[in-house]
């Protein structure tokens, strides 16, 4: 028995956070980088199969099909002397001299590029998706150092809303951040340097309304105190929001800057305990058409470097920011709340909006804290850190509407997982790289059912709806819970909810809150599937090792022996729940199936017939076990 002083003892049912399946991903399409790409900014326009990356001194256009990428490189050097200079600085690192792509955004029907070139921000125009040229024509821009950062260390946002572009620039070294209007033909805002203490941008999103001139933009960052004490957390998670339609202030108060500017604290934590995640990574917003309501999914770290997701209404948030008091300030204010969003009236400008004005100036912050939905930070694995998410809205068979959240992780992993009011359920992981590293960037196409995700030598694309994985079974189907997928009762097979399906048909069924297969009907669940056992010849004095392909992490496995008189637990296991030798296991003659249950169910993945014989052992199991059965060539030699 010394064999097994070194296999770990493997507990049969696993942690109920693990992902329920695990897919590995090979073939097209992907792109691979010619040398790594460390900093990559994405472009994707809904609907489209092109994929824009902004890298180093370089545009890919990407033209992603099923069987492949096709790509299109624009070379965009930084200026000589820019770099030149940049060099013989001691303060950024030098790989960092060098024009580092950071906005690629389309407004209207202008590409706008800008780039850190080493140091001195440039903007250009991408004509015919193949030339860049200096900036020019209609529309205001403000300078490239308000669009893009000097360095690709420091992080920046662009975002475009109807038909202007907003910039946000982390603050650095000397650079103390912003939030700007930058190009279009609204008035170009700013921030008061007041407003933000160091702040590090996580991300940005339109809030829409049905009613057009209550339209907002909230931008999520972190801020950071540089004189706290070493006992204090010096970050503060934020939410800061601008209306759209505001134009700025009056000649004496904020004229080129915003009116309608508020932030908020965000805690993301269980309750008032002390482990708080106080740095907001990054941040995606769903939200329905034209209306107030959605979620917002940040991801926040601890000064450990781990990693949560935390969910919010936006409605709370919206709530908070319209009726909160102002932190500082206790009185009534006079006319119209200050800070909410109402078109400018050129006829105005009397004493309530000079004093409101002064308002919004010296107390942007308000005093309600936003607090997360279920109070805590969604329960998912913690073995891999998340570096980037993207979440997609999907309206399922009953006509409702279900969030499925993408998040990518260090190890170059997607994880899958389905956000329903009461839990999150991690539908599957993919391995998808060939170079694992850090997801670094990721963007959806709900329209065309694509993920495009960014490592820093490669960049796939998944499809969201992936249901001919699921296997082709209805039980099967209806355990992934995976909302883009549905069983079709009459074809049997699991597939892809077609756009415009009619409900009334009834041809398709889904189970999503919990995992209960019921729906499938008793007879699917009464009619057990059986394997042809694969026969193995053990010769004597040899002792075998059965594998067990472990499919689905939410069942428990086990092992029985011909009619299952008796029932054996797993010996060990990556990603296969093995039968070994050990007391007790009558590893010798007799057939012996593996079995899973889930659901209530129990079904049998695999089986094998053990024969007696003195044959040769290495010969016998590769012909009857095949490649993916390896593990059962482990054998030892005992005594
Ligand atoms: C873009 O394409 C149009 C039509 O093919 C051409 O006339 C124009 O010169 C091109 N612009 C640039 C900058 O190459
Ligand atoms: C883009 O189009 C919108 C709507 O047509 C218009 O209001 C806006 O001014 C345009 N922006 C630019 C920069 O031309
Ligand atoms: C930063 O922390 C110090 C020390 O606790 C505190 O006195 C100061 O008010 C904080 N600054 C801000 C802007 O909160
Ligand atoms: C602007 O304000 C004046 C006076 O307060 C009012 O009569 C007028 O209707 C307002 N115009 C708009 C477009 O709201
Ligand atoms: C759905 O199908 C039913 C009958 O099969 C039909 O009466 C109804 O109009 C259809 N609804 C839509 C939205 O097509
Ligand atoms: C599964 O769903 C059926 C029908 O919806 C219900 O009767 C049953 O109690 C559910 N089982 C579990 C374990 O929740
Ligand atoms: C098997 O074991 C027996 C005694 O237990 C020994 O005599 C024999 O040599 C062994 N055979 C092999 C192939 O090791």
């Amino acid at each position: 028995m010394k064999y097994f002083i070194l296999l770990p003892l493997f507990a049969a049912v696993f942690a109920s956070k693990s992902p329920r399946l695990k897919f590995v991903v090979h073939g097209p399409p992907r792109f691979h980088f010619s040398k790594p790409e460390n900093y990559i900014s994405l472009y994707h326009q809904e609907g489209s199969d092109r994929l824009y990356v902004g890298g180093q001194a370089m545009i890919y256009v990407l033209s992603f099909t099923d069987r492949g990428v096709r790509d299109l490189q624009i070379p965009a050097a930084s200026d000589e002397t820019a770099k030149a200079t940049c060099m013989a600085k001691a303060a950024p690192p030098k790989m960092e001299c060098d024009n580092f792509i950071t906005v690629i955004q389309k407004v209207n029907d202008t590409f706008v590029v800008c780039g850190t070139n080493a140091g001195s921000p440039r903007c250009w125009m991408l004509v015919n998706d193949t030339v860049l040229t200096d900036v020019q024509g209609n529309g205001q821009i403000a300078a490239a150092t308000d669009l893009s950062p000097p360095y690709p260390s420091q992080t920046s946002i662009s975002l475009i809303a109807d038909g202007s572009l907003y910039s946000a620039l982390s603050s650095v070294g000397g650079h103390s951040g912003s939030i700007r209007r930058t190009f279009g033909t609204q008035k170009l805002l700013k921030s008061e340097n007041i407003w933000l203490l160091n702040p590090q941008f996580a991300g940005a999103a339109v809030i829409p309304s049905a009613v057009k001139d209550k339209e907002e933009i909230y931008f999520f960052f972190s801020e950071f105190n540089k004189t706290a004490r070493v006992d204090e957390e010096p970050y503060r998670a934020r939410i800061g929001r601008v209306c759209m339609v505001d134009e700025g202030g009056i000649k004496a108060v904020l004229a080129d800057s915003w009116t309608t500017f508020m932030k908020a604290r965000v805690m993301c934590g269980a309750g008032s305990s002390q482990q708080q995640y106080n740095n907001i990574k990054q941040a995606v917003v769903l939200t329905a058409q034209d209306k107030r309501a959605g979620v917002l999914y940040g991801l926040f770290s601890n000064p450990w470097g781990r990693t949560v997701i935390c969910a919010y209404s936006i409605e709370d948030i919206d709530q908070a920011f319209s009726t909160s008091k102002l932190r500082g300030y206790s009185s009534s204010f006079m006319g119209n709340r200050p800070g909410m969003c109402i078109r400018k009236n050129s006829t105005a400008g009397g004493h309530n909006d000079v004093k409101n004005l002064g308002l919004m100036r010296y107390h942007p912050e308000i005093e309600d804290v936003i607090r997360p939905m279920g109070v805590a930070p969604l329960d998912l694995p913690s073995d891999d850190q998340i570096t980037h998410t993207a979440a997609d809205i999907v309206l399922t068979v009953n006509d409702e509407h279900y969030s499925v959240l993408y998040l990518g992780t260090e190890q170059g992993k997607v994880l899958k997982v389905l956000h329903t009011s009461e839990e999150a359920f991690v539908i599957s992981q993919y391995s998808l790289f060939h170079n694992e590293g850090p997801v670094l960037n990721m963007a959806i196409d709900s329209q065309k059912g694509h993920l495009y995700v960014g490592t820093a030598m490669e960049v796939q694309r998944l499809p969201l709806a992936d249901c001919g994985r699921y296997g082709d079974t209805c039980r099967e189907c209806i355990l992934s819970r995976d909302p883009y997928c549905a069983w079709d009762k009459f074809r049997r097979r699991c597939i892809t909810i077609p756009p415009g399906y009619n409900i009334t048909s009834g041809a398709l069924i889904q189970h999503l809150d919990q995992s209960n297969s019921s729906v499938c009907g008793q007879a699917a669940a009464l009619k057990q599937r059986k394997t042809s056992p694969r026969e193995v010849v053990v010769a004597r004095n040899t002792s075998v090792f059965l594998p067990c392909p472990v499919r689905s992490f939410r069942a428990s496995y086990r092992w029985e022996k011909d009619n299952c008189i008796k029932n054996y637990p797993c010996l060990f296991s990556g990603d296969f729940c093995v039968l070994g030798p050990a007391v007790d296991v009558p590893l010798r003659e007799g057939v012996f199936r593996c079995m899973a249950t889930e659901d209530g169910f129990k079904v049998e993945v695999i089986s094998f017939r053990l024969v007696n014989d003195g044959g040769l052992l290495a010969a016998s199991l590769v012909s009857t076990l095949g490649p993916s059965l390896l593990l059962a060539a482990a054998t030892l030699w005992l005594h």
